[in-house]
């Protein structure tokens, strides 16, 4: 089955198509990001209207480029949800559109389970039960999964998410947005020893997170200094405080599941030194780490389309109404 995946719940629209047995058939992604970016974040309405410009002439490119045909297609899979309810319904109401106009069922995709998932499309694939951490703009969660749709929460943040702690910090030194991409760029010619942020709440025990300290903590930092080098030595250590508490929180998690696998997703993975960090405590504890490539850690439309085609396979779809959420625990999630 050819499955058709449309993810708008952002600032990216990203269209797929996976085939079921054969893999991902073609991709392509339309960022809004500099559209946004001279407000300093999404603005939401902006968002709605530059989706419903592009989705449908993003389907057309794609299944021209990849040479299928639309009475190919098996499924149409779209994201429902968490996101921005008006850029959600966009992509919802031309999935649930087609697949009525081309007779083929639909079914609505979690976003956090489309990260999950993510890794899955790698060459090297990790086996169920494993650790999952994901870390994007708006979520920081770990997760035990022991099957698709088996998703028992470990911990989260209770704050601001890892990439909203990022996007904030690159904020504060007149980064742009999104600024973890240019913030992680910047902490390459930081000095590593110059500060040291704290490593917020790994004194205590449990999984869940709190990063907006780190942001107030570089907020003061750049207050009492004034110097050529603060913004990169400001920038490192924040991402080594970032990397540093996600890898103590995930060998926690892994000595308390007892797994030995790790899974990491979502867009801060693509991050470097958080890539490497996390690899390394996988690996002290005798086991292994899982990414996404780089360009499939941030909204995508692949890992849709590969989430929704494991659910139109086992038989689920989603009826007429389209219903997206803002707000979905994954744990609500029915198990394929
Ligand atoms: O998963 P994603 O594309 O969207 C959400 O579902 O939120 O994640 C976007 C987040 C942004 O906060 C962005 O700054 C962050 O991921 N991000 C990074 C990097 N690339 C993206 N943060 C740190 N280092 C990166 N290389
Ligand atoms: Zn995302």
């Amino acid at each position: 089955m050819i499955v058709l995946g449309i993810e708008s719940s952002c600032d990216e629209t990203g269209i797929a198509l996976y085939e079921s047995g054969a893999g991902l058939r073609g991709h392509t992604l339309y960022s809004q990001a500099e559209m946004h970016a001279r407000y300093g974040g999404v603005v939401p309405e902006l968002a709605s209207r530059d989706h419903i410009q592009r989705v449908v002439p993003l389907i057309d490119q794609l299944l021209q480029e990849s040479q299928v045909s639309k009475d190919q297609i098996g499924g149409i899979a779209y994201t429902a949800g968490p996101g921005l309810v008006g850029a959600l319904m966009v992509g919802a109401c031309v999935g649930r559109a087609l697949a009525y106009a081309w007779s083929v069922p639909a079914v609505a995709v979690h976003h956090m389970e489309g990260h999950l998932l993510a890794p899955l499309l790698e060459v090297e694939v990790p086996e169920f039960p494993f650790v999952a951490l994901l870390v994007s703009g708006g979520h920081t969660l770990l997760v035990r999964v022991d099957g698709v749709g088996q998703y028992q929460p470990l911990g989260e943040s209770i704050d601001d998410a890892a990439g909203e702690a990022f996007d904030k910090t690159a904020k504060l030194l007149g980064l742009g947005y999104p600024g973890g991409p240019a913030l992680s760029k910047l902490a390459e010619q930081g000095s590593p020893h110059r500060f040291t942020f704290p490593r917020p709440m790994v004194d205590r025990p449990g999984l869940d997170f709190s990063f907006s300290g780190l942001k107030t903590f570089a907020r003061n930092t750049l207050e009492q200094h004034n110097d050529e080098t603060i913004a990169a030595d400001v920038s490192r250590a924040f991402e080594e405080a970032v990397a540093d508490t996600l890898a103590i929180k995930c060998r926690r998690a892994l000595q308390q599941c007892q797994l030995k696998r790790l899974v990491v997703a979502g867009g801060v993975s693509a991050n470097r030194r958080i890539r490497e960090r996390l690899t390394e405590i996988a690996e002290a504890e005798g086991g292994k780490s899982y990414f996404p490539r780089p360009e499939f850690c941030t909204d995508n439309g692949a890992m849709i389309a590969y989430a929704g085609a494991l659910r139109l396979e086992s038989g689920e779809q989603t009826g007429l109404g389209v219903e997206p959420r803002a707000r979905w625990p994954l744990s609500e999630m029915e198990a394929v």
